[in-house]
């Protein structure tokens, strides 16, 4: 198996308490891979890790090959590794398109003072973005309200500029933070076709959801964590399977 991403020994602490206490798992290249864990187990607090937002106490992260433990947030996303983020509710009066721009524009590596002056090469680069943006609203069949302000948008459709945005740093592997939570169900369908597409077309994938069906229609292999360490991992079947894993949806049994 190549991995498009390993994740070894990783631990970190909030205040003293330990929040990951040793995880260990490989996102398989080209998979989508599921994490799965009662509340309070640590996924999101690992992605946080993982994305260069919390910087680990120990262990390591590699990307394909390459250690990036500790990196920055935008060194990881140059390097391929992205994770959708809640649209922030500072910008009410953008559109669709000018998220999607303002997202791609804030990839590294851009440059202010060429992009000010209008040079031939900053004006190439914005033409080969919006391209992208057009291409990735196409996809996402957010084409039709590419002109609407994203405070209009539907729950389902700003979730899906969620991952359009993500999607404009052009990443090797996209990690995802209970993408459809809050969404209705025929919208979760939607996403999850989205998702699936985008899969198979060789983006590699890492979920973190609840929904157990959707996670068993989705994902394989799938992780589980509790109380901040990898618990198993294996087939949705396997996994539902364990004991180890029902004690921990339950809670520990004194
Ligand atoms: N910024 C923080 N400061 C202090 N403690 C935190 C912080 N973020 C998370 N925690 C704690 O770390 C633990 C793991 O939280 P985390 O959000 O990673 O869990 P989770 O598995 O994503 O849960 P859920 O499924 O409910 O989203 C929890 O006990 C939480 O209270
Ligand atoms: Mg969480």
């Amino acid at each position: 198996m190549t991995a498009a991403l390993t994740i070894a020994g990783l631990k970190l602490d909030f205040y003293g308490v330990h929040v990951l206490r040793g995880v260990d798992f490989a996102v398989p290249a080209g998979s989508f891979t599921g994490l799965i864990g009662p509340n309070g187990a640590g996924k999101s607090t690992l992605f946080n890790a993982v994305s260069g937002l919390y910087r680990p106490k120990a262990g390591s992260v590699r990307l394909g090959s390459v250690e990036t433990t500790g990196l920055a947030p935008e060194k990881l996303v140059a390097a391929g590794l992205v994770r959708s983020f809640q649209l922030a509710r500072g910008f009410p009066k953008l559109s669709v398109f000018q998220h999607l721009m303002l997202y791609g524009a804030g990839q590294p590596g851009e440059n202010l003072l060429a992009a000010m002056l209008r040079s031939a090469a900053a004006r190439r680069r914005e033409e080969e973005l919006s391209e992208r943006a057009f291409g990735i609203a196409r996809r996402l069949k957010l084409d039709h309200v590419l002109d609407n302000p994203v405070t209009a948008l539907s729950g389902g459709q700003k979730k899906l500029v969620e991952i359009g945005r993500a999607l404009m740093a052009d990443p090797k592997i996209l990690l995802l933070d209970e993408p459809m939570a809050g969404v209705t169900p025929s919208l979760t369908e939607q996403i999850a076709d989205h998702l699936i597409a985008l899969n198979q077309d060789g983006l590699t994938i890492c979920l973190i959801e609840h929904d157990m069906a959707l996670i068993k229609r989705l994902c394989a292999p799938v992780i589980v964590m509790a109380e901040g360490k990898t618990l198993t991992q294996g087939s949705f079947d396997e996994v539902a399977s364990d004991i180890r894993v029902q004690e921990a949806y339950l809670g520990r049994r004194h």
